[in-house]
């Protein structure tokens, strides 16, 4: 199986990306780091150390960095609430959290690694764009990032922008620019990874403690995507599970269709802060640095969350 490294800022959809990740036989999650994001550092340190120590996992969780480069912090309060998992509280973590720091702690796994480590990013960048700062040489120790963030049809913060990117463009756009190979799964696709009332049927029919509470987890979820649904075919589709995809890729790429781009991070526009720019047209001469998801095997991608949540279950 391949080491992994999981940065991320959990967030409700975030912890079904881990609960994924750790399912699942062809990962072996080596280390998780925490991005400031859904909400503040610590709250997402707290909270990847909950759902690590809840699936009874050993794996090493450091604390990232407490805000982005250059922009002021920006949290989500509405999606996943103030303690970032619609205020459901899990049993005290009994991992720890490491000693080094998120950097400190990619750094190592990803050179103590012979074989080279999967980064999934399903955060805002900052921690990455750090790392890759501090210690280029890790660059060709990376297979690939498969990062949940970006949009080339539109955004979810401001009409061009989404979130993972929009919190932190400077980094984003140091780790587009970086040369390690880029899967983004962004809204173009991540918008298709919905559940409907009926896949949730099916997850509450499995009848575990786990299955329980993430039906609970969804339902806060859902609700505060009905109050930004822009209309009744957005409405139905509401239970998006973006990170989930950035893990699923991982796993069977042949879920996903996707394009390879040019694609640029945009920092300093007056309306288009923290936009992917996508050269779907290749209207640019500068080489394909990303693969753009944009469509998904709905079906057997919630067949695959579902039997994630049995066999975690059984974790
Ligand atoms: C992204 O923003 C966060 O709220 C989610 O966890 C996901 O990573 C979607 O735009
Ligand atoms: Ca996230």
């Amino acid at each position: 199986s391949i080491p992994v490294i999981i940065d991320c800022d959990p967030g409700i959809d975030d912890v079904m990306a881990i609960l994924l990740a750790f399912t699942r036989p062809e990962l072996d999650v080596r280390l998780i780091t925490t991005e400031a994001g859904n909400q503040a550092q610590e709250i997402t340190a707290y909270n990847a150390r909950a759902i690590t120590s809840y699936l009874n996992q050993t794996i090493e969780v450091a604390r990232g960095l407490e805000g982005p480069f250059i922009r002021e912090l920006l949290f989500a309060d509405n999606v996943h609430g103030t303690n970032g998992l619609g205020g459901i509280n899990f049993p005290e973590p009994q991992v720890e959290e490491s000693s080094l720091t998120a950097i400190q702690a990619m750094y190592k796994t990803i050179m103590e690694n012979e074989e080279e480590t999967l980064i999934i990013a399903t955060g805002p960048l900052t921690n990455i764009g750090a790392l890759l700062l501090a210690h280029p040489e890790v660059k060709n120790k990376i297979s690939y990032i498969s990062f949940m963030g970006g949009a080339a049809v539109g955004g979810n913060v401001t009409p061009t922008a989404e979130f993972n990117v929009y919190s932190d463009p400077h980094a984003a756009d140091i780790v587009f620019r970086s040369g390690v190979p880029i899967v983004m799964s962004g809204l173009d696709v991540t918008h298709k990874a919905f559940l409907n009332e009926n896949d949730v049927k099916r997850i509450e029919e499995i009848g575990t403690d786990l299955s329980k509470l993430v039906v609970e987890l969804l339902d806060f979820y859902k609700k505060a995507a009905i109050e930004t649904a822009f209309d009744e075919v957005d409405h139905a589709k509401n239970i998006r599970l973006h990170d989930l995809c950035a893990v699923a890729y991982t796993v069977n790429p042949t879920l996903f269709i996707g394009d390879n781009c040019y694609v640029a991070i945009e920092t300093q526009g007056e309306l288009t802060k923290g936009t992917t720019v996508v050269d779907y047209k290749q209207r640019t001469p500068f080489p394909k640095n990303v693969h753009v998801l944009h469509t998904l095997d709905r079906e057997q991608f919630v067949q695959l969350f579902i039997d994630a949540i049995e066999t975690a279950s059984k974790l």
